[in-house]
């Protein structure tokens, strides 16, 4: 994107970085995550729509109306055996275009008394997203709230919640085991005074631990963690809404089970990897999420947790063959094909696919029913 007075908005914010960091030192990924996504100006999710083809990126909404839609029967289905609460909050963290809850909210209709009791909130900090999303869910019928935070989603009912690609994209702190110690690694500046380089500055190896929840001293030199205090702090405060006034969360990301899996920093431009450094603002930047730092932080508020699983499996087990079949009866030839490729991609179990990298992790309230679609 150009601004005016020439020159890209990626060269004014990488410009403004660095004669912060001349000023005040050397950011660490977190913050610099931070600016190139959400500074106020430039950041990526604040001036631009970043989906599909002539996009950046493709999310699972963006590919096939049924994967909202088996997520709105999943929701209509657990509100129906938690013994239909009168008000329920339908939350979306991250809506991007707004396309999976609309296509949740016309599945659900097949119950109507949950569309009744819904009411749709939706956080989200991109006004330009926010716009889509109000233009997407114009006809849905049900009050729709937009907030900044999951801090003013309503105390007062249970809260249905759906994140997909919401917490790959909070900002992440990476840590690198030395001969002589733990490193944070920082974005600073390169031989030149300009270009934005990565670099370590050194910290305690308590503070590594305490970030990550776990011990690291036996890790051997040279290991890369990483550790997402935002994601921990919003699904701690999630899990403390949950519990105490009942509901329930579905965590649909791509990402990782168990010990980190080094550098999953990654930027991506027009769907091509790119320098996560060189384009702040232009790319989207991501790293994968880990699953069982969310879950630990859920069971400890006492939440029952399910998974995580393979988005994969997991669409199978909400039917998603028998809904490609049912779309299919309504659909000529070609679309008949790109209905059976769409399934196919959410599906693919190869390493790369969508229904192997993806994992569904669902966290409830404890008492209340299982998630369907997991493993009890
Ligand atoms: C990768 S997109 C995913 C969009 C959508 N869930 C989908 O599957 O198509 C990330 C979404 O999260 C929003 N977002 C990113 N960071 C956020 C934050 N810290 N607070 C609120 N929304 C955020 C973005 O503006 C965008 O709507």
């Amino acid at each position: 994107m150009t601004g005016a007075g020439g020159g890209t908005d990626g060269a004014r914010l990488r410009h403004a970085l660095a004669r912060r960091i001349r000023q005040t030192g050397p950011l660490t990924v977190a913050e610099y995550m931070q600016e190139a996504l959400q500074h106020p100006r430039y950041g990526y999710y604040r001036c631009r729509d970043p989906f599909g083809r002539g996009g950046d990126f493709v999310t699972a909404p963006e590919i096939s109306q049924m994967f909202g839609e088996l997520l709105g029967l999943w929701a209509a289905d657990w509100w129906a055996r938690a013994g239909r609460p009168p008000g329920i909050a339908l939350v979306e963290l991250g809506p991007g275009r707004g396309t999976l809850m609309a296509d949740a909210l016309r599945a659900a209709r097949v119950l109507p008394a949950f569309h009744q009791a819904v009411s749709v909130h939706l956080v989200e900090s991109s006004p330009r997203l926010r716009d889509r999303q109000r233009a997407a869910l114009a006809g849905a019928g049900v009050p729709l709230t937009w907030h900044d935070t999951v801090a003013e989603l309503p105390v007062d009912r249970p809260l249905i919640v759906f994140a997909n690609e919401f917490f790959d994209a909070l900002p992440i702190r990476q840590f690198v085991r030395t001969d002589t110690g733990w490193a944070e690694r920082v974005v600073a500046l390169g031989a030149d005074g300009e270009t934005l380089a990565f670099g370590l500055s050194p910290v305690g190896t308590v503070a590594v631990a305490g970030l990550r929840g776990q011990d690291e001293t036996a890790l051997p030199a040279g290991s890369l963690v990483e550790a997402c205090p935002a994601g921990t702090a919003i699904m701690d405060m999630l899990a403390a809404r949950i519990a105490a006034a009942g509901g329930g969360a579905l965590i649909i990301d791509y990402g990782h089970v168990g010990p980190a899996a080094g550098d999953t920093l990654q930027a991506v431009a027009g769907h091509r990897p790119v320098d996560p450094l060189a384009r702040p603002g232009e790319a989207d930047l991501t790293a994968h999420v880990d699953f069982t730092a969310l879950g630990r932080v859920a069971r400890d508020r006492g939440l029952r947790v399910q998974g995580p699983v393979e988005q994969g499996p997991f669409l199978s087990a909400l039917g998603l063959q028998t809904r490609t079949e049912r779309l299919k009866t309504r659909a000529d030839a070609v679309q008949q094909r790109d209905i059976d490729a769409a399934a196919a991609r959410l599906t693919d179990p190869r390493p790369t696919g969508m229904g192997c990298l993806f994992k569904v992790l669902a966290v409830t309230e404890a008492g209340g029913p299982a998630a369907a679609g997991m493993p009890a």
